[in-house]
Order: C-alpha cells, then structure tokens, then sequence
C-alpha cells in the first residue's frame, strides 16, 4: 500500500521532511482535487446558510446568525488525526474516514435559532444529513456545547459533480466564547477531568448556559412588546429591506416611476 510517510515517522511530532516527496508528487491531482471539494463544499453551505439568514432577518427583524466561520483542516490535522486512528495516511483514507475536513461553524444569537437553522438545513433537497451530535442538549464532560452536523452536498463542476461532507457546527455567541477560551487553556493538554481546573471551566459552562437561557427568556418579552406595538410603517419596512439586499436595490426602487 502507497503511504506518504515512513513507518518510523508516527513516532516524532509531525515534519514536513518526512513526506516522501515522491508519492506526494503522485498524489498531488487528487490531494488538490480533495481541497477544492472541501472549499466548494463550504461555499455550498455557507451560500445556504446566507439565504436562510437573509429570509429570517425580513421575516423577524433581526439577525439570527452572528457570523459564520469556516476552515479546511490543516494538512497536519489530517495526518495526525489518520495517525491516531491507525488508518493509512492517503487521500483516500482521508476522503473516507474523515468528516471534519471541511468545517463551517454557525455563531447564532439565542438557543432557538440553533434548532431552526439546523432544521431548514436539513430539510433542503440536496442536503444530507449524516450525523448529529446535540452537545447543547448533551453536553460534553468538559462542559462543551454545540449543535453539531454532518451533511453532505453536491458540488458541480466542470465534468463532474461531487457529494461533499461538511462538518457545521452551530453555537450562540455565548457558547463559543466558552468554547474559544477552553480551547486555548486546555489545548493538547490532557486536563484532568474531575481535577479542580476542569470542575472550573465546567462551572463556566454551566452559567453560561443559564445566561443563555434567560437571555432567550428576554428575547421572547421584547419581542411580545414589538407584536403588541407593531403598526407597520412602511418606510422602517423599506429601510430594513434596503438594509439586508443592499442600499443599491432600494435606490431602483425607489427611483422607479
Ligand atoms: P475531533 O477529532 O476533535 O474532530 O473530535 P470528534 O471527531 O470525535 O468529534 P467531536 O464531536 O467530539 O468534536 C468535534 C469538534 O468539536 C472538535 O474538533 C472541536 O472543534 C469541538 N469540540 C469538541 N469537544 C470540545 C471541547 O471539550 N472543547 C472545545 N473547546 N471544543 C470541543
Ligand atoms: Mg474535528
């Protein structure tokens, strides 16, 4: 069997030199090809994800997703992650057993636009739902909370089209502040679980999540006020939607005789 590195190489943290420049250079279409699946594959997702946001924001007036982030897994990650899985270090490998070489991550402002983002994702024809994990419902021992999916999509090019896994996670603000900050105390560090640093940023976890959820109790009270008080106006209407499709789409509009 082809493998990048030599058999020693699994013993020292991961170099560069060690890739048998040889096979690389074999493997270089479909190491590129695998690449651009995964780039055009987060396209896919985040172009839905944009429409979704876009219909919501006119629907309820405001924004339920933050922002959107998205990576493709390092070329390291990979190796490391088919070396502690005892799998061959090839393309194929890759492609077969690694669902989170294509990443997207959903930051969302209240718990209950986690569930409906996700579900109008994966309710759309040409998305398929894999996997889910719903660490918001069940949380992780660290205290960890996300919703998490793997979909797969189809991507079109020239010649041939490519069903593409994506991984996307989907958070509030709150939970990835949780999150970003665990990351980066615990990072490759074997915590203790039931040590007093672990019992800690669970801790965190935990009022964070309450804040989450009173957070969304006020949403819900605000937004009682805003039915009750809503006469439409149609120049606040028209701004929003000037707001959301861009200034230039309300100036045609507004022009137009
Ligand atoms: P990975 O090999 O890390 O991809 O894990 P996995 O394939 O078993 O999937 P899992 O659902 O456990 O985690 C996937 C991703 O969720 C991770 O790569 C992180 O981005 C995130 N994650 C999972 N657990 C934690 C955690 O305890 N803390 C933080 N900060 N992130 C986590
Ligand atoms: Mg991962």
């Amino acid at each position: 069997m082809t493998t990048y590195l030599p058999p020693d190489a699994l013993d020292r943290p991961f170099d560069p030199k060690d890739f048998n420049p040889e096979v690389l250079q074999g493997q270089y279409q479909e190491i590129t090809n695998l690449l651009l699946a995964s780039h055009c594959g987060i396209k896919a997702i985040k172009t839905k994800l944009e429409i979704l946001s876009d219909e919501m924001q006119l629907q309820d007036r405001r924004n339920p997703i933050e922002y959107i982030r998205s990576r493709i897994k390092s070329f390291d990650s990979i190796v490391g992650k088919l070396q502690r899985r005892g799998l061959p270090v090839t393309v194929e490998a890759a492609r077969r057993e690694l669902f989170d070489i294509a990443g997207v991550r959903v930051i969302c402002a209240f718990v209950d636009d986690i569930y409906r983002i996700a579900n109008m994702l994966a309710a759309q024809n040409d998305v398929k739902l894999l996997i889910v994990k719903d660490y918001i419902r069940n949380p992780k021992p660290s205290g960890y909370r996300s919703y998490h999916m793997i979909v797969e999509v189809p991507v079109y090019f020239s010649n041939h089209s490519e069903q593409v896994r994506v991984e996307v996670q989907i958070r509030t603000i709150a939970m990835d502040f949780w999150a970003t900050l665990e990351h980066q105390l615990n990072y490759k560090r074997d915590v203790d679980i039931d040590g007093e640093i672990a019992k800690k940023l669970r801790s965190c976890a935990d009022s964070i999540a309450n804040t989450d959820r009173e957070m969304q109790v006020i949403r819900d009270m605000v937004d009682q006020l805003d039915s009750s008080a809503d006469a439409v106006n149609p120049m606040k209407v028209m701004a929003h939607v000037a707001n959301i499709v861009g200034a230039s789409g309300i100036d045609q509009m507004g022009r137009s005789k």
